[in-house]
């Protein structure tokens, strides 16, 4: 008999590879879908399967974890053996404009699975796994962050998290529940939603250099991240289910990068190279020099002569629209316990990361409908 998961944010990036990953172990993946009045299924579209398809392995249900109700339903329905609460409105700077339906949606609908699990007295079969993060420690108490790093969050979203995370550590605690957090640091991949900086960065730098975009406007540069890739963090989620009882890790790969150097990180990516001048929303970052052999070999020959008239131009300019009230300033995960006790590590290097997000991005905007300036938008309307 093949192990039954259920995924919530099974639409996202980190739901895209883990059903991936468990179908390839032979899973049968259930996927919670909020209706949208577009198709918003791009990352799953390879693993969704029609519902006259025989023995189907990937199956999707219409919910929202602001229903109660249907959650209990599909739950009830699908008794799965795993489920994977992925589901959040998950970008930080926004959760500061609703942060009512983030407290709703990541607080709120993380105790709404748990307590359907429990009234459907399937506490003893279904294991649960909820997507904490390392926005928790927000204002950090300690450096590195491990498990026992007191939380200090700086958002609705963190603290919104907050209380997913306490109710899932309570529900274990009060009732035996196999429920577990997962405290993961940054992760990214090419398919990173387009706000999300790293992503914001890795497209900008792909329009650049096909001579699509001038430049593009950026938040806090200072900041510090831990990055690692999606693909590796998906297998940790797995793996902490796999264990014999409950527990909390910290998912990270202890090395920190500011923003602006991963910006540099991407540029060289392309064979430029960036350079920064100036402070806060006066920073400017600028092309000085072109390696015309890597460029032409990762971006094209064809597009040398354009790149080379923008030497000494501003590409990365500073929007304080972008700035957030209260900002995290460094994220650096301590794996220690996640590495011993769940033999898991993480395979990417940060540039292997960018390498793998420029790449896919320069690939991406030669598309004709990104020729189009139809994605341009999306960089300048959000954070
Ligand atoms: P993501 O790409 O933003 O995906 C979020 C998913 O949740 C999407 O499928 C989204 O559906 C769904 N969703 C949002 N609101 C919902 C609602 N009310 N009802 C049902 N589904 C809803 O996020 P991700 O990067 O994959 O992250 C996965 C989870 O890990 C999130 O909980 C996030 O907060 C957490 N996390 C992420 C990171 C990271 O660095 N990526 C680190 C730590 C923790 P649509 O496609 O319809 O929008
Ligand atoms: N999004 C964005 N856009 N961030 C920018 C920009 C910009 O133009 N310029 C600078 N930043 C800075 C932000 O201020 C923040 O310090 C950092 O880049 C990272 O921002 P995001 O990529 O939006 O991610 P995040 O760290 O706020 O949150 C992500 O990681 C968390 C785990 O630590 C999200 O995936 C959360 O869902 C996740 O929990």
């Amino acid at each position: 008999m093949s192990k039954v998961a259920l995924i919530t944010g099974v639409t996202g990036q980190d739901g895209a590879y883990l059903s991936e990953y468990l179908i390839k172990k032979g899973y049968t993946v259930h996927g919670l879908k909020r209706r949208s009045s577009m198709f918003n299924t791009d990352r799953i579209d390879h693993l969704y399967q029609d519902p006259h398809h025989e023995n189907r392995n990937m199956i999707l249900h219409y919910g929202d974890m602001t229903d109660s109700m249907n959650l209990t339903r599909i739950i009830g329905d699908v008794q799965p053996d795993e489920i994977y609460n992925l589901a959040a409105m998950s970008h930080v700077k926004v959760s500061f404009d609703v942060p009512e339906y983030t407290a709703n949606a990541d607080g709120i609908g993380t105790l709404r699975v748990l307590e359907a699990v429990r009234l459907l007295n399937l506490t003893s079969k279904t294991r649960i796994y909820q997507a904490s993060t390392s926005e928790l420690y927000g204002l950090v108490q300690e450096i590195p962050q491990k498990e026992t790093t007191p939380f200090y969050p700086r958002s609705p979203y963190a603290v919104a998290k907050l209380y997913a995370y306490w109710i899932t550590v309570n529900y274990r605690e009060a009732y035996g529940m196999h429920a577990s957090n997962g405290i993961l640091f940054n992760h990214e991949s090419p398919l990173r939603g387009e706000t999300f900086v790293t992503r914001k960065v890795t497209r900008a730098v792909a329009r650049i250099a096909l001579g699509l975009q001038d430049m593009v406007y950026m938040g806090n540069l200072s900041s510090k991240r831990d990055w690692g890739h999606a693909k590796d963090y998906i297998k940790a989620m797995y793996l902490i289910l796999q264990q014999d009882t409950p527990d909390d890790y910290v998912i990270s790969t202890g090395i920190t990068t500011t923003i602006r150097d991963f910006i540099k990180m991407s540029f060289a990516e392309v064979g430029v190279t960036v350079a920064f001048r100036g402070e806060n929303e006066n920073e400017q970052g600028y092309i000085t020099e072109i390696d015309e052999q890597k460029f032409s070999e990762v971006v094209g020959e064809e597009y040398l002569e354009r790149i080379k008239e923008r030497i000494g131009k501003m590409v990365v300019g500073v929007d304080p629209a972008y700035f957030r009230p209260t900002e995290v300033d460094i994220l650096i995960g301590d794996n220690t316990k996640s590495r011993t006790k769940l033999g898991w590590e993480p395979t990417y290097t940060l540039q292997a990361l960018c390498q793998d997000m420029v790449i896919h991005d320069v690939e991406l905007m030669k598309k004709e409908e990104y020729l189009k300036n139809g994605g341009y938008k999306i960089l300048n309307y959000f954070e």
